[in-house]
């Protein structure tokens, strides 16, 4: 689980005047492959007659936020780039940049009817079976096993380690590109918790590449840093960037966080992963972590649905010893 949408973000937006923007980071995945989940997107505040055929509109759907296409003005009507079905939302303003990483993609009005027609072009090929087959084996190249041992030579020695003070900046930047997670809550439990060689409690494992790029990360801390009311350490946001995939970058970095959890007395350590997140699910089994009971399972779900999430999760847990 991860804390997508803090209460106050929507609340930041609502506030900001019209006329005025803002970046916001977590506007789905509907602008994919524009746009992935650590992306984000600067957001024109406007009200919604001002949006117009071929703009991208941030819609704000229940608690989530969504970049979607305008493919009508009147009737309001927006859908994802690569087509599908559009929630009914209300629009909070257009988008007028993407930023992924360091790179940043701005979306002038200029470029209205070619961001239209590309839409219904995408969505017109996406509603093929063999295209999109196509689509995938392409974008699973980086993923893929087969490409594996170009990836390695690509990346060079993997070094798999607990996180120091001294790793703030490469963490920020992994974060950009990968993490929903707020840079200030990382930058505080950093600098405050995990990275301390006092035996505080929680820690955050990371995997450099031989340049030192971040390509993996995971942290292990107590839910109650984040404001909710479980007990025990969880196993959170546990990210490996594509082109460290299939490496086994991931269990090496929770048998690292379980060593730790370790010498830190823990007794147990649990997970909770979104229901169809079976890859992840897999990983976290292969590490030994097993099914928790109900009850858990239901009061996590339970803590999950109070703070906004959506999907419902499945718990895991295992022994430290
Ligand atoms: C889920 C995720 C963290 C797994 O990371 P990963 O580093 O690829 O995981 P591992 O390499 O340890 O294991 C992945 C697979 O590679 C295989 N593998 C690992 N090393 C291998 C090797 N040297 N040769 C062949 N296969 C290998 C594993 O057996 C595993 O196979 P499976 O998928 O059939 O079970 C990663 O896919 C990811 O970041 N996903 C997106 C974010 C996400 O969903 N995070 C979880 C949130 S709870």
């Amino acid at each position: 689980m991860s804390r997508r949408r803090p209460a106050d973000l929507l609340d930041l937006i609502e506030a900001t005047p019209p006329g005025q923007e803002l970046w916001v980071r977590g506007a789905g995945r509907s602008l994919y492959p524009l746009l992935r989940s650590g992306d984000s997107v600067r957001v024109l505040r406007c009200a919604p007659a001002e949006l117009a055929r071929g703009d991208v509109a941030l819609v704000r759907v229940g608690r989530k936020l969504l970049a979607h296409v305008v493919i009508s003005a009147s009737p309001f009507l927006t859908a994802p780039l690569l087509g599908g079905k559009d929630p009914v939302g209300e629009p909070l303003g257009r988008v007028t940049a993407l930023r992924r990483g360091g790179l940043l993609l701005p979306l002038p009005r200029l470029i209205r009817p070619t961001f239209f027609l590309g839409q219904r072009v995408l969505a017109g090929l996406w509603a093929r079976p063999r295209a999109r087959t196509w689509f995938r084996r392409l974008r699973d190249f980086t993923v893929a096993g087969w490409s594996r041992p170009l990836r390695q030579r690509l990346l060079g020695r993997l070094e798999v380690r607990l996180l120091r003070e001294e790793d703030l900046d490469a963490l920020l930047v992994f974060a950009g590109e990968r993490l929903l997670v707020p840079s200030g809550f990382l930058r505080q439990q950093l600098l405050g918790r995990w990275g301390r060689a006092d035996g505080s409690r929680g820690a955050a494992a990371g995997a450099f590449d031989a340049q030192g790029r971040l390509c993996g990360f995971a942290y292990l801390d107590d839910y109650r840093e984040e404001g909710l009311a479980l007990e025990g350490l969880w196993v959170r946001s546990l990210v490996v960037a594509p082109r460290a995939r299939r490496m086994g970058v991931a269990y090496r970095m929770l048998q690292v966080l379980l060593e730790e959890a370790r010498r830190q007395g823990a007794e147990r350590i649990f997970a909770d992963i979104d229901e169809d997140n079976f890859a992840s699910q897999r990983t976290f089994k292969r590490a030994g972590f097993q099914d928790s009971s109900a009850e858990l399972t239901r009061r996590v779900n339970a803590e999950w649905r109070a703070s906004g999430g959506g999907k419902p999760l499945v718990v895991l847990e295992r022994s430290v010893s």
